[in-house]
């Protein structure tokens, strides 16, 4: 049976990986599901930066940055237009995100999974 929700699309796109979610969920969470190499030190509580990604595509499908939000990518690593953090990133409407890993969230991420081999760059 499937839901019959309003969903959304995320496309990892340095991964070639994309997965549908229903909406209310995060980034992060998308990541899980399909298998994408993003990292997530604080277990997703908002205290590191280790989930950061670049949103490249479909923003403003996502809930606003909360101050807590702003304040961690304020320490995090190489921040651009369009980084925010996959575990504070809500998908709030349908469409399609486009969302690169930061280097520091692939580091983070096979750090934490030395048995996941690491593609080459
Ligand atoms: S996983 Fe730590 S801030 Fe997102």
């Amino acid at each position: 049976m499937s839901s019959a929700g309003p969903r959304a699309t995320v496309r990892f796109v340095d991964q070639s990986l994309e997965v549908e979610v229903e909406l209310g969920g995060t980034i992060l969470g998308a990541a899980k599901r399909c298998g994408a190499p993003e990292g997530d030190a604080c277990g997703g509580v908002c205290a590191c930066s280790t989930c950061h990604v670049y949103v490249d595509e479909g923003g403003e499908l996502l809930s606003e940055p909360s101050e807590g939000e702003e304040d961690v990518l304020d320490k995090a690593f190489d921040v651009r237009l369009g980084s925010r953090l996959g575990c504070q990133a809500r998908i709030e409407r349908p469409g399609t995100l486009v969302v690169r890993i930061s280097n520091e969230s692939l580091d983070a991420f096979y750090n934490e999974h030395p048995n996941v081999p690491r593609p080459p760059r």
